[in-house]
C-alpha cells in the first residue's frame, strides 16, 4: 500500500483582535469580534472555504485590564464550550478545538461537555488539555494556591484516563431501539468505569452515549518536561511556540521519539508551532504594515525583559541608535543572533536599532514566530519548516484581524495548495479524518471479544 503523501495541517488560533498587540488599533481592524457572532461565524465560514484543519479558542480562567497593552485579545473573551458549539452550528468540515483547564474541573463533566459537542459538531471536536498557567485561577476557584506543575500534571494524567474510559463507557452497538420487542438499550454494553484513584472516585457510565470518533482526539502544548509526555503518550497533536527553526527541530524529534518509546506511531502525533504570517501582496507592502502596527504599540520601551532574553544590558543604548556587540551576550549558543535575524528579515534590513528589536520582541513576546513577507516568501518558510522536519504544520495566528487571516487564505493558501503541500478540497468530515487518523476501538467492546475468543 502506498502511503498517502504528507501535506500540512493549518490551523487557526484565534485572537480576536490579532496576534500583535496593536492589532487592534489598524483603522480597518475590528475592535469588538471576540463578542460579534457574525465575526466569529466569518471566521470559521472563511477557514472552511480555504480547506483548513480546524479552528481553536484557547482560554484562561483570570483576566486583569493590565493585559490591554500586551496581549489585548486573550484579556477577555466567550467561554470556549459556549462558543465552539454556536461555531458547529454554522460550519459543516472544519475541525474545532474547545480547551479545558483539567486543575479546575471534574472528569464526568468535561466528558459529558466534550462528547456533547462531538455529537453537535458531527465529529470534529478535539480538546486541548490545558493544566493552566495563570496563577490567579485558584483565586477564582475557592482555593489557596494554584498547584504545581508535577501536581497539576498528577492530576491531569488521572483527569484525562477518566475521561477517556467515560467515552468509551457505551459501547458503539448498545443503543437497540427495536420497537417490536421494546428494547431500547442492551445493558451488557453500557458499562460502569468504577475508578478509584488519588484524586478522584468515577462510577461512571457517561450519560452521553460514545461519541462519534469514539475517542475525541487530545491535543496539548506546553514546555515541562511533563507536558511533554502527556503530548508524545496521548495527543494527537501538539502545540508549540517556538520561533527557531533548530529548536522546533529538536522539539519535533523530542515528541516523536517519546511518542515512540509509548508504542505510538510517530506519524500520529503532529506537531503544529504557532506562525504569525503578516502577508503583504509585495515586499514593501508587508514592511509598511508591519511599521504601522509597531507604530500603534502603547509601550515605555522598558527594555529589561528584551536584555534578559538576549543577556545583554540594553539600559544604557540608545533606543534609535545601533544594536550592541552581539558577542557580548551571557547566553550561551546562537539564538541571540538567530532572534536578531529574524527582527532583521522581519525590519526588511539588516542595521536595525535597539527599538526595532525591541518592536520584534514586543511582537512575538508570547512566543510564536512571526515571519513578515511576500505570499511566496511565507510559502517558502512553511515549507522549509514541514520539510525539515520542524512542524507537521501550524497554528496559524493571524497578526490583525480580518486582513491578516483574509491574506493569508487568499495569497498563502493557493500557493502552498499548488505545491501540493495542503489540501484543495476536504476528503473528510471529522478532525480524526482530516489528521488521517482511524477510529479507536471501544476498550470494553474490545475486551469483551477477547474474551470471547478466550472461552
Ligand atoms: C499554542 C499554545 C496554546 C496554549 N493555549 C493555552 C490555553 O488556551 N490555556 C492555557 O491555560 N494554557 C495554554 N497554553 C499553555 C500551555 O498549556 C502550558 O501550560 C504552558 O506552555 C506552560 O507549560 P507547562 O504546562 O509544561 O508548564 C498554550 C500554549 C501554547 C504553546
Amino acid at each position: 500500500m502506498t502511503q498517502p503523501k504528507r501535506q500540512l495541517h493549518l490551523g487557526l488560533f484565534l485572537f480576536s483582535t490579532g496576534y500583535h498587540p496593536a492589532g487592534w488599533r489598524l483603522p480597518e481592524a475590528a475592535t469588538d469580534g471576540a463578542f460579534d457572532p457574525k465575526f466569529l461565524h466569518r471566521v470559521a465560514q472563511r477557514l472552511e472555504e480555504a480547506k483548513f484543519d480546524f479552528f481553536f479558542l484557547g482560554d484562561a480562567l483570570a483576566t486583569s485590564p493590565d493585559m490591554q497593552h500586551t496581549f489585548p485579545s486573550q484579556m477577555v473573551r466567550l467561554e470556549p464550550f459556549t462558543m465552539i458549539a454556536n461555531i458547529a452550528a454554522v460550519t459543516e468540515k472544519i475541525g474545532l478545538i474547545v480547551t479545558a483547564n483539567t486543575t479546575y474541573s471534574e472528569p464526568y463533566t468535561i466528558a459529558r461537555q466534550t462528547a456533547s459537542l462531538d455529537y453537535l459538531s458531527g465529529g470534529r471536536l478535539a480538546w486541548n488539555v490545558v493544566t493552566g498557567m495563570d496563577v490567579r485561577a485558584a483565586q477564582n476557584f475557592s482555593r489557596e494556591k494554584h498547584w504545581d506543575n508535577s501536581k497539576r500534571y498528577d492530576y491531569a494524567d488521572e483527569f484525562v484516563e477518566i475521561v477517556q474510559q467515560l467515552w468509551d463507557s457505551w459501547e458503539d452497538e448498545a443503543f437497540v431501539r427495536n420497537k417490536e420487542s421494546g428494547e431500547f438499550v442492551d445493558g451488557s454494553k453500557v458499562h460502569r468505569i468504577n475508578h478509584e484513584g488519588e484524586h478522584f472516585s468515577v462510577a461512571g457510565p457517561l450519560n452521553v452515549a460514545r461519541p462519534p470518533q469514539g475517542q475525541i482526539p487530545l491535543l496539548n502544548a506546553g514546555t515541562s518536561e511533563r507536558s511533554r509526555d502527556l503530548g508524545a503518550k496521548l495527543s494527537s497533536a501538539v502545540f508549540s511556540g517556538q520561533i527557531l527553526l533548530e529548536v522546533s527541530k529538536q522539539f519535533y524529534a523530542e515528541i516523536k521519539s517519546k511518542a515512540v518509546a509509548y508504542g505510538r506511531n510517530p506519524d500520529e502525533v503532529f506537531i503544529l508551532p504557532g506562525l504569525v504570517p503578516l502577508v503583504g501582496r509585495t515586499k514593501e507592502e508587508a514592511h509598511d504594515k508591519y511599521r504601522e502596527l509597531n507604530s500603534l504599540l502603547v509601550t515605555n520601551y522598558d527594555v529589561t525583559p528584551l536584555s534578559a532574553r538576549i543577556g545583554i544590558d540594553l539600559s544604557g543604548y540608545p533606543l534609535d541608535g545601533p544594536l550592541p556587540d552581539l558577542s557580548l551576550s551571557v547566553l550561551p549558543g546562537d539564538e541571540v543572533k538567530w532572534l536578531v535575524s529574524l527582527a532583521q528579515r522581519a525590519e526588511g534590513h539588516e542595521d536595525i536599532t535597539v527599538r526595532e528589536l525591541f518592536h520584534y520582541f514586543a511582537a512575538t513576546s508570547r512566543g510564536h514566530l512571526l515571519i513578515v513577507g511576500n505570499p511566496e516568501e511565507i510559502a517558502d518558510q512553511m515549507e522549509e519548516w514541514f520539510v525539515e522536519r520542524a512542524a507537521d504544520g501550524f497554528n496559524i495566528c493571524p497578526p490583525y484581524m480580518m486582513g491578516g487571516i483574509d491574506l493569508f487564505i487568499d495569497l498563502v493558501v493557493p500557493i502552498l495548495q499548488r505545491r501540493g503541500l495542503f489540501r484543495s478540497e476536504y476528503d473528510a468530515d471529522t478532525f480524526r479524518g482530516h489528521f488521517g487518523l482511524s477510529r479507536p476501538e471501544n476498550r470494553f467492546a474490545k475486551r469483551a471479544a477477547l474474551q470471547g475468543v478466550g472461552e
